[in-house]
């Protein structure tokens, strides 16, 4: 949800500090700040909005100093202004924080009434507020941020720099992920291994718990209750891709254009191409065992499982549970007999999906993750991980982590109907050979669709709703569409399953409400047929997204029509994901929203 950052440096760290919020923008972007510490004494600079206005702060009143600490934010707390943003002062203490301190408001209480005088409406306040206030008792900083950790509850990544101390920096971790960076006579502290790219890739990941005395000579670390540590150091792969735009205008067309590479990266992790199998798999679920398959996930990740969910029933026979993280967790699912968690995320770091992670591992149930930052949190604590290779993705709207995704998901369908032996070799063959084809037809298909698709986008910028039509695997194709559309172009979108038309949404339909119907000739395209002539006979607008056979079969008139190559299932939810994401791209460049970074959102949730 937001980015933070710590330098013990020995140069100007101000112009790194800001370099390293760049690469943490994704994460939070109401306001940002920096503080340092110059002669002892602490100063800052704070700009609401894009990192842009920071960096012109600065420009025309520099920051001096080797020591410092910033910040970029989404508002939890308190309205994204100046006055709220971070690093917060308070006394000689100055904090950077990322997740949400749930007790705040006791606490704020109590050191009111001792007579602490608050300045801003967050919650990360009442930390330097508590800190300063140890220290003023005669508490070393070290002493005082230990006591001050033990009364937090809730989710933080922290950064305390003391005004006493120039060659030190206090990180903490407990929830969203906090990582020291090991450089030459210098030490960072970062969100994640990419923020800390342009120093180091020598990172050491903190555990929940921990806090860590960062100064110029290494990292201490320590568990919650100041007893001494050890955590491995790794050389982080995080910091090898290079993270810019290339060519592209945006990060979400980069990587809608990455796609065809990264999911052959990703398919040749799980794919024999040439034997024509998917590889032996050694992630230790007996897929055989089980009588029940548990999914949990959030947003696009999710809509990846529900296709999953279709993959492994059909594919596998294996009954799959499947929910939203944030329900999935409170829901107490009872995790009876021969059970396997599948989480799937882009991040690893997101707070409702871990909390379902560590609800089923409590139950002992065995845990996989289909993960794109190996690294992380979710990933370090799944007994299984099977890793998308999508790269960084930078963009908030998730596109090519998605088809990554679901090429993984694709792999493990098969993967457990050989286990269950209800995958003939036939079919493996024949579903391995598709899967090997559709990297391919990534370029080709963008080649073809993309000028058809911002003439459409156009047109469509010009409404205020839009419904999202599909059966089988386009029905969470459908609300993957919507989500796209509403979270980038600020249009209201909807998904629906086709069938469900007539229960109610048709109530919706008249010629101001575009309806998008995904529809491969598949065995339920005549379905869906019957589902466009409902709403052809009320005026309704319809795009159809189809491929040839559907054009040819479908002799409604269309707002457009939009064909891709006829493939096979197991491919077509994987391709058919490009039309949806460029809808939604183009639409929101025409609409003239910030495409990489929509208003309200946040790249990774971390907090509840
Ligand atoms: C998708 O476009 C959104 N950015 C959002 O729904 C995202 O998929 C969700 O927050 C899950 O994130 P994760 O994959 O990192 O867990």
């Amino acid at each position: 949800m937001c980015g933070i950052v710590g330098i013990v440096g020995n140069r100007e760290v101000a112009p790194l500090l800001v370099d390293a919020l760049k690469r943490l923008e994704y994460r939070g972007y109401d306001s940002a700040g920096v503080a340092t510490i110059a002669d002892g004494r602490l100063d800052r600079r704070r700009a609401e909005g894009k990192l842009v206005n920071l960096e012109q702060l600065l420009a025309a009143n520099p920051l001096p100093g080797h020591v410092g600490v910033g910040h970029t934010r989404w508002a939890t707390h308190g309205a994204p202004t100046t006055n709220n943003a971070h690093p917060h002062f308070t006394d000689g203490v100055a904090v950077v924080h990322n997740g949400i301190i749930e007790n705040f408001a006791p606490l704020r209480a109590e050191l009111t009434a001792a007579g602490a005088d608050f300045v801003t409406q967050t919650d990360t306040e009442v930390v330097a507020q508590m800190i300063a206030a140890h220290i003023r008792t005669g508490m070393d900083p070290r002493a005082a941020t230990l006591a001050t950790l033990q009364r937090l509850e809730g989710a933080y990544a922290l950064a305390v720099m003391f005004d006493s101390d120039d060659g030190m920096i206090i990180g903490a971790r407990n929830g969203p992920p906090l990582a020291v960076g090991h450089g030459k006579g210098e030490m960072f502290l970062g969100s994640d291994a990419i923020a800390l790219a342009p120093f180091t890739d020598e990172i050491t990941y903190l555990e929940d718990g921990d806090w860590a005395v960062v100064t110029r000579a290494g990292a201490e670390i320590y568990d919650h209750n100041g007893n001494r540590v050890t955590r491995a150091s790794q050389i982080s792969k995080g910091t090898a891709y290079v993270v810019d735009k290339g060519n592209h205008r945006h990060f979400m067309e980069k990587e809608i254009y990455e796609q065809g590479e990264v999911v052959s990266h990703t398919l040749a992790n799980y794919l024999d191409f040439a034997g024509g199998r998917v590889k032996p798999d050694t992630s230790g679920i007996d897929f055989a065992a089980l009588d029940r398959l548990a999914i949990s996930a959030c947003g696009t990740a999710y809509y990846a499982g529900l296709i999953g969910k279709y993959w492994f029933e059909r594919f596998a026979r294996l009954p799959v549970e499947i929910d939203v993280a944030s329900e999935f967790r409170y829901r107490e699912m009872p995790l009876t007999g021969t059970m396997a968690a599948l989480f799937i995320t882009q991040s690893g770091e997101t707070a409702d999906t871990l909390a379902s992670l560590r609800y089923c591992k409590a139950q002992g149930v065995r845990i996989g993750s289909v993960v794109n930052v190996v690294e992380s949190t979710i990933a370090r604590e799944s007994d299984a991980v099977f890793p998308t290779l999508a790269g960084p993705e930078i963009g908030v709207a998730s596109t090519k982590a998605f088809t990554c995704q679901l090429s993984v998901l694709a792999s493990l369908a098969m993967i457990a109907g050989r286990a269950r032996g209800t995958l003939s070799d036939a079919d493996e063959k024949a579903m391995v050979q598709a899967l090997v084809e559709a990297p391919r037809l990534f370029n080709q298909i963008l080649n073809t669709i993309q000028p058809q698709i911002e003439a459409l986008s156009r047109e469509l910028s010009r409404f205020k709703d839009v419904l999202y039509l599909g059966r089988g695997t386009s029905y969470p194709l459908a609300l993957e569409g919507a989500l796209k559309l509403k979270e980038i172009s600020y249009i209201h979108a909807e998904g629906y399953a086709a069938g469900e038309l007539k229960h109610g949404p048709i109530a919706l339909i008249d010629e101001t409400m575009p309806v998008i119907v995904i529809a491969p000739h598949d065995r339920l395209f005549e379905k869906t047929v019957s589902n466009m002539q409902e709403v052809a006979a009320r005026g309704g607008q319809i795009i159809l997204i189809t491929d040839a056979a559907g054009a040819k079969a479908s002799t409604l008139k269309t707002m457009a029509t939009i064909v891709l190559p006829e493939v096979s299932e197991i491919v077509a939810p994987i391709l058919y994901a490009l039309p949806v994401q460029l809808i939604a791209y183009h639409t929101a460049v025409f609409m003239g929203t910030d495409v990489d970074q929509p208003r309200n959102l946040a790249k990774s949730v971390t907090v509840e």
